[in-house]
């Protein structure tokens, strides 16, 4: 069995899959379904196959295997992709260097750079140099637990440290350029560090890797005070998000996710106990982040600083969250402190009952409207409603949607029914959504109870798979994979999903793929004896077909006074009649 084989047969995609989306189990039959992380969706088209290890979208028409899914999820190379997989999972990967292309080298490199440098950081900490920011971590209450857990390190001012360091190594003149973490010298030639005298922060990706840093400057003259590293090709930043890595866990098992917008709001409120917490880093929050956040919940806490930056955040970060379909809370913390001094100053008891009581987005929104318009004038309310009805067109859900008008008008002190019109005029200007589901294609019942006999049973593939003669499966729109089928049992490998699959062009797997999957859809495995009954409907229907061209080829002969010709058609005729009948009769 080739590596590649061997490490699909020992990872599991629900578990893989599952990793990045959550999936929920339907039915007795190994089929996960979830929201599709590929496309912007609502209602779950994403089905995952435990048996047969594959997912399909019915939405966007995306599928494949394990590998697959990790290659478009983290935009990794097939080979990358296979290396992580085999790294994470435990299966030990014969040692072969040709396996990456230049792009996945470079990325490797910039990966190992990281490593590095978050390990040279941390040293930094904890040896003579870090006494200065020891005692800041120190001072803003950070423990040295916490210092362990978010890996914080110090960037020695010098900077030389990590250039001489990175230079060591076998890295390249570009692997460096590329990396961001260091810079070229304006005047002469070589690099110089690129963080210097900052406290350092490593940001990870999904699967835990240190991919770039955000350095905070110690006093207030550095500026700027948060220097973050640049895109490189292992950080986006549209969709990276601060502590995803170590949130993911806690965000399954509450349902919600913390959103606050600080590194140093994370590593508290992550102190004190809440650990389904993340920000965004050194951006405004960006569709992709919100993507990836309804990967994991269904339900985002706003918590942004209490000033009118975070509060013009807050506007921004909720319509793009609603847009996603998203349930939105929004906390206000009392005294004017962000996220971090709160939990400091009042303790995780009361930070958390601040989370757990946090209204719906509305009600923030309509506090926001309540200060900024009149409320006594009617213009004031007109322009608070307007201010207002945006979010609510956002809401889904019809029922939710006309609650929330209800409650728009007691809050503006109008007639409901008032709301109520100038809220469906402005829904009919609204474009109507435009959907883009691609249609799952149409294989006839027959072909599919037949292909999922074969590939459920050895029993169908030795005993009906010959009598499958190619002139029965030519017109089937899955002649591909009846083709693969007969080729696997040919070769004489032992049969597997995969095998079939690796036999197949893209067109064929994407068959095979619908066969399987729209049978679970109408639930259940295929019987035997329903597998016989199509068998024995297509050989019955195919010597119609024979028999009724034989019956025409006679006729014609007769015809033209091709005696001879229209004798030996006959035969053939009474030939095939008497053995439709001998086999239909048993
Ligand atoms: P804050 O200034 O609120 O930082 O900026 P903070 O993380 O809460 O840190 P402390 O508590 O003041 O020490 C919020 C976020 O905005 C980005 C960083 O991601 C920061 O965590 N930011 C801020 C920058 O990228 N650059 C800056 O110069 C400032
Ligand atoms: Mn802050």
């Amino acid at each position: 069995m080739d590596f590649v084989e061997q490490l699909k047969s020992s990872i599991d995609i629900v578990k893989v899959a599952g990793e990045y989306v959550r999936l929920k189990r339907v039915g007795a039959t190994g089929r996960y379904v979830g929201l599709c992380p590929f496309h912007q969706e609502k209602t779950p088209s994403f089905s995952v196959n435990q048996t047969r290890q594959f997912y399909k979208c019915f939405g966007c028409g995306v599928g494949g295997d394990a590998i697959k899914f990790v290659e478009e999820i983290e935009g990794l190379s097939f080979w990358e992709t296979v290396k992580m997989l085999a790294e994470r999972y435990g299966v030990p990967m014969p040692k072969r260097s040709d396996y990456s292309d230049a792009e996945s080298k470079l990325r490797g490199a910039l990966m190992d750079m990281h490593a590095i440098a978050a390990r040279l950081f941390q040293d930094n900490l904890r040896g003579p140099q870090g006494a200065e920011a020891r005692a800041y971590l120190e001072k803003r209450g950070v423990s040295q637990e916490v210092i362990d857990t978010f890996e914080i390190g110090y960037a020695e001012p010098s900077g030389q440290a990590l250039t001489r360091k990175l230079s060591d190594r076998i890295f390249s003149v570009e692997q460096l350029e590329a990396s961001g973490l260091v810079r070229k010298r304006n005047e002469g030639t070589g690099y110089y560090d690129n963080f210097r005298g900052r406290l350092m922060f490593p940001i990870h990706n999904e699967s835990g890797k240190a991919i770039a840093f955000g350095g905070r400057a110690m006093n207030d003259e550095d500026q700027p005070k948060y220097l973050n590293s640049p895109e490189t090709p292992v950080y986006k930043k549209t969709s990276v998000l601060y502590n995803l890595h170590r949130a993911r866990d806690a965000v399954r098992r509450s349902g919600r996710v913390v959103l606050v917008e600080g590194y140093m709001d994370v590593i508290g409120v992550y102190a004190a106990g809440v650990k389904e917490v993340v920000a965004s880093c050194g951006t405004a929050l960006t569709n992709g982040q919100v993507r990836t956040l309804h990967r994991h919940a269904d339900t985002v806490v706003v918590n942004f600083d209490p000033d009118t930056a975070g509060a013009n955040a807050t506007e921004k970060a909720i319509q793009l969250l609603l847009d996603e379909g998203l349930h939105v809370r929004v906390v206000a913390l009392d005294g004017g402190l962000d996220p971090d001094e709160y939990c400091k100053r009042n303790g995780a008891e009361a930070y958390v009952a601040k989370l757990d009581g946090a209204a719906t987005y509305f009600h923030w929104l309509a506090d926001r409207a309540r200060t900024r318009f009149d409320m006594k004038t009617s213009e004031g309310k007109v322009a608070a409603f307007k201010f207002l009805l945006p979010a609510v067109q956002k809401i889904s859900n019809k029922l939710e949607q006309a609650a929330t008008v209800n409650d728009l008008a007691s809050y503006l002190g109008v007639d409901p029914g008032l709301v109520l019109d100038q809220f469906k005029k402005s829904a009919a200007d609204r474009r109507a959504p435009v959907p883009q589901a691609k249609p799952a294609s149409a294989i006839p019942p027959m072909e599919r109870i037949l292909l999922n006999a074969l590939l459920a049973s050895d029993r169908a593939r030795t005993d009906m798979l010959p009598a499958l003669l190619p002139e029965l499966t030519d017109t089937f729109v899955t002649r591909e994979v009846f083709e693969g089928l007969r080729q696997v049992a040919g070769a004489g490998d032992a049969f597997s999903y995969s095998v079939l699959e690796g036999r197949l062009q893209g067109p064929g797997k994407e068959l095979l793929r619908d066969a399987v999957t729209a049978d679970e859809s109408t639930g259940g495995s295929v019987s035997w004896e329903q597998a016989q009954a199509c068998l024995r409907r297509l050989e019955s229907d195919f010597r119609k077909r024979q028999l009724g061209e034989l019956r025409t080829r006679v006729k014609s002969a007769e015809r033209e006074g091709r005696v001879e010709e229209a004798l030996s058609w006959m035969a053939e005729l009474s030939r095939l009649e008497r053995e439709s009948r001998g086999t239909s009769g048993g």
